[in-house]
């Protein structure tokens, strides 16, 4: 087995690792700010689909500094990178501390460890590991811990052993024979992850983000219902495009609103003759099970596609290329 499987069948484990981690104790607030990019941003994009569902704003953000809002907020600001030292994320700790905002923060170690201790912030280590995209059971695990240290979140440690649990079964299960499936119609050509709506967009985000670095090939994704308000006109003109270059995946969540999948069965109609690779429906009770188990098809899709293409799915060399060069 690859290492990427290895790391992939490691999920459930991180998701317990979790719900058992001794969390630091936070100050209160009513709503809370993810920052983090790339691996360590897809935990905001977990946190704010757990919070949204109990009626809570988190925010992500996904760049330098802190969004405009930010200082004038009763916020808990999580800080994740599993590096500890990506500077759009560093900078807006230095924002956060700067304006006396209450920051907390996950890593493996790096810059961001340094400051947590130099500056007294609360601070969750998680263990260090291969890639940052693979350690998603602890760094999201850790920010939604860290939420619920702030009072933003409830019921976390439930959630997690939940999503562990429905994570493993389909591990075990169906999950890789699904995912061959649908790496094989996305054989040679773009993905296009369709979600439908927020618990779904966090998904096709994150197999997006699987398909650009484990499989190196260029992906993209988009929302039911609004890419039917322009997305699905875009298809007219290069009609050979979407037959043969791109196949589309609709991903599906039982708690989206009812029409939406009466919607993405008349786009998929509508859209034609662009290629319909697939389509997965998520599984579980609560949001996080049901986003992780969303989560599990798409990283095993990922790996797919690089074995197809007889590519090793961990290297991410041109990023860590921006990153040296940025430095210098
Ligand atoms: O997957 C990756 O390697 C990237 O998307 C990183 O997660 C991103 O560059 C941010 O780095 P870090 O996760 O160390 O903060």
């Amino acid at each position: 087995m690859s290492l990427m499987r290895r790391l992939i069948d490691e999920l459930p484990a991180q998701l317990r690792w979790a719900a058992a981690a001794e969390v630091p104790e936070l100050a209160l607030a009513t709503e809370g700010l993810v920052l983090g990019m790339g691996g360590s941003g897809f935990a905001g994009d977990v946190a704010a689909v757990f919070a949204e569902a109990q009626g809570v704003r988190v925010a992500v953000h996904k760049g330098y500094g802190l969004p405009g809002w930010a200082a004038a907020g009763h916020i808990a600001v999580v800080a994740v990178s599993h590096s500890g030292n990506t500077e759009e994320t560093l900078s807006g700790v230095e924002a956060a501390h700067t304006a006396g905002l209450a920051v907390a923060a996950t890593a493996t170690g790096g810059v961001l460890a340094q400051r947590a201790s130099e500056w007294s912030l609360p601070y969750l280590a998680v263990p260090p590991g291969a890639q940052p995209r693979a350690a998603a059971g602890y760094l999201a695990g850790a920010t939604l811990r860290l939420l619920e240290s702030a009072g933003v979140v409830t019921g976390t440690v439930a959630a997690l052993t939940e999503a562990a649990d429905v994570a493993e079964a389909l591990l075990a299960g169906d999950a890789p024979a699904v995912a061959g499936e649908v790496a094989a119609s996305l054989r040679g050509r773009i993905g296009i992850i369709y979600g439908s709506g927020p618990l779904t967009a966090a998904a096709a985000g994150r197999w997006k983000a699987q398909l650009n670095e484990n499989g190196k090939v260029p992906a993209w994704w988009s929302v039911l219902p609004e890419l039917d308000h322009n997305e699905i006109v875009g298809w007219a003109a290069l009609p050979a495009i979407g037959s043969d270059a791109v196949g589309v995946v609709f991903l599906h969540d039982g708690g989206e609103d009812a029409r939406t999948h009466r919607r993405a069965q008349l786009t998929a109609e509508l859209m034609a003759p662009v290629h319909v690779a697939g389509t997965v429906a998520s599984r579980g009770a609560g949001p996080l099970a049901r986003l992780f188990s969303l989560v599990v098809v798409g990283d095993l899709v990922s790996v797919a596609v690089a074995e197809q293409a007889g590519i090793d799915p961990v290297p991410v060399a041109v990023i860590e290329r921006l990153k040296k060069a940025l430095a210098e």
